[in-house]
């Protein structure tokens, strides 16, 4: 379903809209000063996010960014190295916060899809005296830059032991934990045993207005609500949006419908130019199409789309990457396909 305008947005699942059930619940909120620590609707979104996720606490913030730098500046000293995938979100698209806020540098390794091996933890730890101690293994699961990847969960167990062994801490940024749910019917619970914190958003595909939320254990999550206000990110009445953010949490089994558009969005690429789309590479809401099967390559598919009513992105360059979520649906997947320049 596009939005009212009649557009259908595939560039992020950042663009949804909130629902009529989340507007009537932001409306219809009961409210208090969250710096207090008396906001109901808030304390009851922490409270269930906590469960979800099987940790201690939780701690609401305004974005994945807020909750994924909180997670890094708590877990590190100065002077030490994050250990990443190279394409990490938190590496290269939080404005350089790690290094201003935690005082941090990462040490991106080559990864083509999110996964990272025992070896490339143990070999970020090298013994000679030039280079940075590790502190912090961050992963990023679903991994969205190689088009919404899962790291399979014995992978990530396997290099969380080889991390801890070696005295690092452990931070999962989960801005999507729920689509690796979705796609792989492993609870969250269970993602984030391997790790000390996780970050998820209720912004992405869950489709909520704004907000994201840490959580981990108690002690560290007091410590994080402490620098959260530091931040700037105590936010006063804020279950106006948290109650949004209850409402998308409940619904997040739908992210199955995001999938299977994002399937046949594929499938059909993949039939009508063959080569521009890996249908094997897709596991979640992302296809990543490489445009030099199409007629005009990616300009003139971007410009035809946009004839259609379609809204999309190069990314990365060559390339679009269509995301599905909530406000695009299998007739705007007919929409994409109709739309594109004939080969
Ligand atoms: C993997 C990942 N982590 C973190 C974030 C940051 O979320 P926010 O935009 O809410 O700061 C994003 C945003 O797109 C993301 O894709």
């Amino acid at each position: 379903m596009a939005f009212a305008d009649g557009t259908a947005d595939f560039r992020s699942d950042t663009v949804t809209r909130p629902t009529e059930a989340m507007r009537k619940a932001m409306a219809d909120a009961i409210v208090g000063d969250d710096v207090y620590g008396e906001d109901p609707t808030v304390n009851l979104l922490e409270e269930e996010s906590a469960a979800v996720v099987g940790t201690e606490a939780a701690v609401f913030v305004p974005s994945g960014t807020m909750g994924n730098q909180l997670a890094i500046w708590g877990h590190t000293i100065p002077g030490s190295e994050v250990v990443c995938v190279e394409t990490a979100h938190v590496r290269n698209h939080e404005r350089a916060a790690a290094a201003a806020i935690a005082g941090v540098q990462f040490r991106g390794v080559e990864s083509p899809d999110g996964s990272i091996t025992p070896d490339q933890v143990k070999d970020t730890a090298a013994p000679e005296h030039h280079h940075p101690r590790p502190s912090l293994l961050a992963w990023e699961n679903t991994h969205n830059t190689s088009g919404g990847t899962v790291t399979p969960l014995d992978v990530m167990v396997e290099t969380s032991d080889a991390a801890r062994a070696i005295g690092l801490r452990i931070h999962l940024d989960g801005a999507r934990l729920f689509n690796a749910v979705a796609a792989t019917g492993i609870t969250a619970d269970r993602w984030a045993d391997p790790v000390d914190t996780v970050q998820f958003c209720f912004s992405k595909g869950l489709g909520a207005p704004v907000g994201s939320i840490l959580c981990g254990p108690a002690d560290f999550i007091d410590e994080a609500r402490y620098r959260r206000k530091m931040l700037g990110g105590g936010m006063r009445q804020v279950g106006v949006i948290a109650s949004a953010a209850r409402i998308a949490l409940a619904e997040r089994d739908r992210l199955t419908e995001d999938h299977e558009n994002a399937r046949r969005l594929a499938d059909g690429l993949a039939d009508r130019y063959p080569g521009s789309v890996d249908p094997a590479a897709v596991q979640t809401n992302m296809v990543i199409a490489d445009c030099s099967p199409i007629p005009g390559g990616v300009a003139a598919a971007i410009d035809a789309l946009a004839a259609a009513g379609v809204v999309a992105a190069e990314f990365p360059v060559g390339h679009i990457r269509f995301v599905t979520h909530r406000d695009v649906d299998a007739a705007d997947v007919e929409r994409v396909l109709a739309g594109l320049p004939r080969p």
